[in-house]
């Protein structure tokens, strides 16, 4: 995909999570004190696994569960991640289009048969905002399938029934979205994994990428100009293994060590990251843009929104871009409508009509713990600029 440059100044606006100097310091003095992860994953009564990427998460879940040569039924609006996993299983996906509000799989467009042909059923949990779990468990319980839960972004976040990944016989997380970790999965399941995986290895290139994201006082600078230089090298990696299954393997020390540090963090992260992205959307929803809905428990691991009717994301997004504020799409070609979807298994890309417009209008805006009140002012006031169509694009 073709990204537009980011501006070398001001200092760049991204929603990169980092590990501060002191709270890794911190995390060296108290050493041996346990993860604090079950505060944000269900562990009671589960077991958990890690992995390097949640892509690893969903093919344990795929193996444990014997799922080879089955139908899955699967929201439209969806990354790609899960694609080599699927080849590899041959497993073909079912898709179902999505609410227009929450972007959760639409539960009315279910029938009967899809259900009946399926085994299992992947439940997104959106971009952070929780899908009613207990509803799919019973969805599921009815029709004998697997609920496979996605929490990729959603760790941590919370319905009046309990933590997300509670309801599911198998819920995946990606630990790269929410905490300051080059790669990181994370598997909960009700059985334990019966094989034990080996250690990933960092390699040169792994270490520097995990140490960049360390916060370094006084380097915000920099930030900018280094992201434009290593962007989609081997120390700043885009995706990996998107159609290539990764291996099979268990987190290096080094992050374990970062996401140890973070954990006890992550709950007043969350606090600042929600407090930021309300105040965003507060700011931007009379210019016209359209917000997921958020009954209050959204943990925004990503910010997005519709851009209003009238205006060019594209544009928008360059306009960004030029001042710095890195914005991007979630997901511009969703599976459920891509053409990869059409040739590998059929999919009709013209039945789900509201992941298309989604894939069309979103843009995500960074959203992180570091960002200040002037940096909001900043996106808000190049956000209205543009939309006032005085920014000459
Ligand atoms: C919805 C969703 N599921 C799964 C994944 C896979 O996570 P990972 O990149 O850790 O393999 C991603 C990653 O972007 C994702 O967005």
């Amino acid at each position: 995909m073709n990204e537009p440059r980011i501006a070398l100044w001001p200092p760049m606006v991204s929603t990169r999570e980092r590990l501060r100097i002191t709270e890794a310091v911190a995390h060296l003095r108290r050493r041996g004190n346990g993860s604090m992860l079950g505060e944000y994953v269900p562990v009671v009564d589960r077991s958990v696994t890690m992995t390097t990427y949640g892509k690893g998460a969903f093919e344990l879940a795929v193996v444990d569960a014997g799922l080879s040569g089955t139908r899955m039924i699967f929201p439209a609006f969806i990354s790609h991640d899960y694609v080599g996993v699927l080849q590899k299983y041959d497993i073909t996906p079912v898709f179902v289009d999505v609410e227009p509000d929450t972007f959760h799989l639409a539960t009315g467009s279910c029938n009967e048969e899809l259900l009946e042909s399926a085994s299992s059923l992947v439940l997104l949990h959106t971009f952070g905002l929780p899908a009613d779990g207990a509803g799919f468990r019973d969805l599921c319980d009815r029709h004998g399938l697997y609920l496979m839960e996605d929490c990729a972004r959603a760790l941590g976040a919370r319905t009046p029934g309990g933590l997300v990944g509670i309801h599911g016989d198998y819920s995946a997380f990606s630990l790269s979205k929410i905490a300051p970790v080059r790669r990181g999965g994370l598997l909960v399941s009700r059985r334990p994994i019966a094989d034990e995986l080996p250690k990933g290895r960092a390699g040169i290139s792994g270490v520097v990428n995990q140490l960049f994201l360390l916060k370094v006082p006084g380097l915000k600078v920099l930030e900018g100009p280094l992201y434009r230089l290593l962007r989609e090298t081997q120390v700043y990696p885009g995706e990996i293994g998107l159609y290539e299954p990764p291996d099979l393997e268990a987190p290096e020390p080094l992050v374990e060590f970062f996401l140890e540090a973070f954990v006890p963090h992550y709950g007043r992260v969350l606090e600042s990251k929600r407090a930021t992205a309300v105040a965003i959307r507060e700011k931007l929803e009379p210019l016209g843009f359209e917000f997921q809905r958020d009954p209050g428990n959204h943990i925004y691991t990503a910010l997005g929104a519709k851009v209003p009717p009238a205006v060019d994301r594209r544009g928008l997004r360059d306009h960004l871009h030029k001042r710095a504020i890195n914005s991007y799409t979630l997901w511009g070609d969703p599976l459920g409508t891509s053409a990869l979807a059409a040739a590998a298994w059929g999919t009709d890309p013209t039945k789900f009509p509201v992941a298309a417009e989604l894939a069309e209008r979103l843009i995500h805006f960074p959203i992180g713990r570091f960002i200040t009140d002037g940096e909001v002012d900043r996106l808000v006031a190049a956000c209205r600029e543009y939309v006032a169509g005085g920014a000459g694009g």
